[in-house]
């Protein structure tokens, strides 16, 4: 882990509400999906903000980095407003990020709302590494969806939207088991209340390794303050430094207020 002061290349909106920070350095390392960056957001906001590494790429003059966030208060609000040329403050990277079987060649990744994040990132990798990778992708409404031309066209895509407005009508959990017949490995990132769904689901059936990655909030980020810690089958973990990626099964859902 290291504290990187990188350059912001751009910063624009590319969903109604949710923003997309491009970023360069010549320090940023090698990270594997899943893990995060914890952002500095200004003076006023004295806690680091957790964010999941959305994209990694390697430019000519050094390595560009994304954060794709959605603003929903004070600290991602300040984020919003930085132009390209401010520099912003990250320590990264961090966590354990998803970890993909080489001898998994079919892969179901799962993202409700703005969990595209990771997911973005982890079907990158997988298309790369050769995997076959279909992505289910679950908004409100099909102003929420991400672009599809920004994903890697390997990909086979299917769209679920609350009010029917694009692809399949209902909840992303209305429809995942059924993909998962054909899947080795499921990977998740969305809301707790899509996980508790998908907890109940899978309850009692032999179904593939399902890993989702949790979204709590977080002091340090470091494992220092204890802010994340959750109840599971093996113990007390913070999500920081033991997460954010962890098998579905293993966390007791009906405990997570967090300890
Ligand atoms: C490992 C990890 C990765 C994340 N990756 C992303 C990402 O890629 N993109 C993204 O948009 N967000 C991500 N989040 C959530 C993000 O950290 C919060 O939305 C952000 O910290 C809110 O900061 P704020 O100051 O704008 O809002 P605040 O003013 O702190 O809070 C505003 C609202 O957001 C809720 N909130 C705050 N922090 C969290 C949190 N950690 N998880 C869920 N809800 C929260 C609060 O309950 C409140 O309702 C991630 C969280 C974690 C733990
Ligand atoms: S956020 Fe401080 S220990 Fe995890």
């Amino acid at each position: 882990m290291k504290q990187i002061l990188a350059t912001i290349i751009n910063n624009s909106e590319v969903m109604p509400g949710v923003y997309q920070v491009e970023l360069e350095s010549a320090e940023f390392e090698p990270a594997q999906p899943g893990q995060f960056a914890m952002v500095g957001c200004g003076e006023e906001n004295l806690l680091r903000r957790p964010m999941s590494i959305h994209r990694l790429s390697n430019k000519a003059g050094g390595t560009e980095l994304a954060l794709l966030y959605k603003v929903v208060g004070k600290g991602t609000q300040w984020l919003s407003e930085r132009q390209p040329g401010e520099k912003l403050d990250l320590l990264l990277p961090l966590g354990n990020g998803f970890a993909i079987n080489p001898a998994s060649p079919n892969l179901l990744l799962l993202a409700g709302g703005i969990g595209i994040a990771p997911i973005y990132f982890l079907a990158q990798r997988a298309v790369k590494e050769g995997h076959s990778v279909r992505l289910v992708l679950g908004t409100q409404t099909a102003r929420q969806l991400y672009p599809p031309k920004l994903l890697p066209p390997e990909i086979e895509l299917i769209t679920v939207t609350e009010d029917g407005s694009a692809g399949k009508k209902g909840l992303l959990t209305d429809y995942w088991l059924e993909f998962t017949k054909s899947a080795d490995q499921v990977f998740a990132c969305g809301p707790v209340a899509m996980y508790q769904a998908m907890a109940r689901q899978i309850s009692g059936l032999n179904r593939k390794p399902v890993h989702i990655s949790l979204e709590v909030r977080m002091g340090c980020g470091l494992g220092i303050c204890y802010s994340c810690t959750i109840k599971t089958k093996q113990g007390l973990k913070q999500v920081c430094t033991d997460g954010p990626v962890f098998a579905l099964a293993d966390i007791l859902w009906g405990e997570l207020g967090l300890v």
